[in-house]
């Protein structure tokens, strides 16, 4: 079966897959692997400290893979600067850039004039529209089911996505949500040209930044097994219920500020429970689709298993 899509023949992949930047965790093992498994793979470039670590990672995934693959900039980490990493990726000309947690303009602008395809996160409709006249290739939208940072309006995927999909004219990539053939197929039914996925990447085994109490917890989920934390900063993101996220949402409740959350918020927070496995004394990104996860397989069997799925689907249609 083919699987040309916009998102396919703009990223030159095969199969219109794209995982989402995963901070802390989405280094040059997955990404390559996801790369190989004909999706398009990428690293985190905010999750590294210098433009020499991030120029090492981007050689050490074109020495796992030929494939296209992406660096991905969460830009809206407390005023840290960014334009230096942006300078980095660019003078390694990646094939894929893509800019998500504040304006995206600095970083497009900046791309303008290369040949680095542009993909820019948003979570709701008039910032898809933004992303657009300001010259985003594809723009990826993520509904309030997804894991990490989500839209503030509470819009899910089934609903944001066609929205957006008639608002643009762009390729859309559906993300949030979706974590098997059946979803894949879903947001093509939705008008989206391919899809991001989050959560189901860290349960691969290639994802090896992630703690197995991480890849556990993944699994144990059920579908109220999330919880979104950072609501009181405007900021709404889903992590795993745990006591940790119990007691920022009862902090949160005194509308205490950053200051008052830092400790509870903080990437150190973030990295004992994702890479120590303190699966209490911290806290893991992660969305609804957890719910839905059941083992740790590789990509490639990720891959097989989903598009299996999907073409059982296409052939009951046909
Ligand atoms: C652990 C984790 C970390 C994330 N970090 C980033 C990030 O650094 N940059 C980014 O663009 N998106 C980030 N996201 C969002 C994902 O790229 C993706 O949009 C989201 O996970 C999609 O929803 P899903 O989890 O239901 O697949 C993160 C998500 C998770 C679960």
């Amino acid at each position: 079966m083919k699987w040309e899509t916009e998102v396919s023949r703009l990223l030159g992949i095969t199969y219109p897959i794209v995982q989402g930047g995963l901070a802390h965790l989405a280094y040059a093992d997955l990404a390559a692997a996801v790369s190989n498994a004909g999706g398009l793979g990428q690293i985190t470039a905010m999750s590294l400290e210098t433009p020499e670590q991030l120029k090492e990672e981007i050689n050490k995934v074109r020495s796992m893979t030929d494939k296209p693959f992406g660096v991905n900039f969460a830009i809206g980490q407390h005023g840290r600067p960014y334009e230096h990493m942006v300078t980095a990726a660019v003078e390694e000309n990646v094939p894929v850039i893509s800019v998500t947690g504040g304006n995206p303009k600095p970083v497009l602008d900046r791309l303008k004039g290369t040949n680095i395809k542009k993909l820019v996160l948003v979570a709701a409709r008039r910032q898809a529209e933004k992303a657009e006249q300001l010259g985003a290739d594809a723009v990826m939208v993520v509904g309030q089911e997804g894991g990490g940072h989500i839209g503030r309006d509470d819009i899910g995927t089934f609903v944001l996505t066609p929205q957006v999909v008639d608002a643009v004219s762009i390729p859309v990539i559906a993300s949030g949500g979706i974590g098997d053939g059946r979803g894949l197929m879903a947001a093509l039914s939705l008008g989206a040209e391919g899809i991001e996925m989050g959560t189901r990447f860290i349960a691969t085994k290639e994802c090896l930044h992630a703690h197995e109490n991480y890849k556990k917890a993944l699994i144990e989920a059920d579908e109220l097994g999330t919880t979104v934390i950072k609501r009181s900063l405007n900021a709404p993101a889903r992590a795993l219920k745990n006591k940790w996220t119990e007691k920022i949402l009862l902090l949160e409740k005194e509308n205490p500020g950053y200051e008052g959350l830092r400790e509870y918020i903080s990437g150190e927070a973030n990295k004992r429970y994702i890479y120590e496995g303190k699966y209490e004394d911290g806290f893991g990104w992660a969305g609804q689709i957890a719910s839905r996860i059941k083992d740790v397989p590789s990509v490639s069997e990720l891959f097989s298993r989903m598009l299996k799925e999907a073409e059982d689907i296409r052939s009951k249609w046909c």
